[in-house]
């Protein structure tokens, strides 16, 4: 499907925070479509006119799950059963890594670009239970410099596959390949790719994947998912248990666990929520189409990336292999301060403290002209500076 100025207009006016200011922060959350608040109020006004106890509820809660299951895994190419709806993106990266049965002295390989969601939780198992986290500078041969760092003690690879810092769109397909030789497993942090670039776990043999809604799947904030493979179902051991979690159990000890991915959906979830996560999934691959989406976050942030290399004074930090993120330096004046004026002036976007930049986040709803706006306001900083 082919979208022109005239459509991205059309497109704007069913998300109206993208008029409140220059909306350059879908990295954060993205703005919510018209037709999710509806879907979410559908939810609602059913809860408050059926309640939500009984048969009614009951057959409405197994519905909306297993459509959320389905839009997942057809964003992603996976099996319905493959998928758990979680909080947050936060939340898969947890169900994992509390899931696997480590012994002291197992090694896991992250990258220097990772996320705290990625980071806290490893940090936490090193000091409970002994586990050696290795790190890969991924600047150079990203390939290289995680599989080279794989020995007969290594577990897992857990990485992003496009980082939240530099908007690097790591080479994830050759890592699992390579890990896999090894019999590594792969965990991503698809935070900051589902909805920004195709993602197939089945093409890229990928084991264990974690998105989030609220980003650039234009979701309720609270929602997200995870993939694991169906092979790898009895590797992860649910952490979080509840009565959502078992198919029957009796109260001498006895249980059996759900033998799908619901084990992991330990109580009640918010419906609402999760219908219109469903339906902002559902807009994006059905009402505008996902291929478009790609390409044209992929054009819209290279041309940002191009024009910024012009500029003397910047330094652009995103690597030619990026996606929907673009990192710079303003050089000569602070980045928070770049971020708070041009905040006053209309331009959403934020800071990377880390690397000492600021980031932007172009989406398919972003226009040219705003990106133009962007550019403008970055040469006005250089010049007052
Ligand atoms: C790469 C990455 N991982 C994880 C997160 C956390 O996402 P969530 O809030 O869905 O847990 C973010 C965003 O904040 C992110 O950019």
């Amino acid at each position: 499907m082919g979208f022109d100025t005239k459509n991205v207009a059309s497109i704007r006016s069913l998300l109206p925070a993208v008029e409140a200011s220059i909306f350059m922060n879908t990295g954060g959350s993205g703005p919510l479509p018209v037709s999710t608040i509806e879907a979410i109020q559908e939810q609602q006004t059913f809860e408050l006119v059926n309640g939500r106890m009984g048969k009614k509820a009951m057959q409405q809660r197994k519905l909306i799950l297993e459509e959320t299951r389905i839009e997942i895994a057809k964003l992603i190419n996976a099996h319905t059963d493959e998928i758990t709806i979680t909080h947050s993106t936060t939340q898969g990266i947890n169900i994992v890594l509390w899931g696997i049965s480590w012994k002291q002295g197992d090694e896991v390989i992250t990258s220097d670009v990772e996320h705290p969601a990625v980071l806290l939780p490893l940090y936490v198992l090193k000091e409970r239970q002994g586990i050696i986290i290795k790190t890969a500078e991924l600047r150079q041969d990203p390939v290289n410099a995680v599989v080279s760092l794989i020995n007969d003690k290594t577990r897992l690879i857990a990485i992003s596959h496009v980082s939240y810092s530099t908007g690097e769109v790591i080479p994830i397909k050759e890592i699992t390949q390579l890990a896999h030789r090894f019999d590594v497993s792969v965990l991503i942090d698809g935070a900051q790719s589902a909805g920004a670039i195709p993602i197939d776990v089945k093409e890229l043999g990928i084991d264990y994947y974690s998105i989030p809604g609220q980003k650039w799947l234009c979701g309720p904030q609270g929602t997200g998912a995870l993939f694991i493979k169906h092979e790898l179902l009895e590797e992860i051991k649910p952490s979080f248990v509840g009565y959502g979690s078992v198919e029957e159990f009796d109260f001498n000890g006895t249980y059996r666990f759900h033998r799908d991915m619901s084990r992991f959906e330990a109580a009640l979830p918010y419906l609402p929520a999760i219908a219109g996560l469903k339906s902002s999934i559902k807009w994006l691959l059905e009402g505008i189409g996902v291929n478009w989406i790609y390409e044209r976050t992929q054009s819209l942030g290279e041309n940002l990336r191009k024009e910024l290399l012009k500029i003397q004074g910047i330094t652009v930090v995103t690597p030619a292999k990026a996606a929907g993120l673009t990192s710079f330096r303003i050089e000569g004046i602070e980045q928070d301060f770049a971020v708070d004026m041009l905040s006053k002036q209309g331009v959403s976007i934020r800071l990377i403290k880390e690397l000492n930049c600021v980031r932007a986040s172009i989406a398919f709803f972003n226009t040219e002209q705003e990106v133009e706006i962007l550019i403008d306001k970055c040469r006005q900083l250089l010049q007052n500076k």
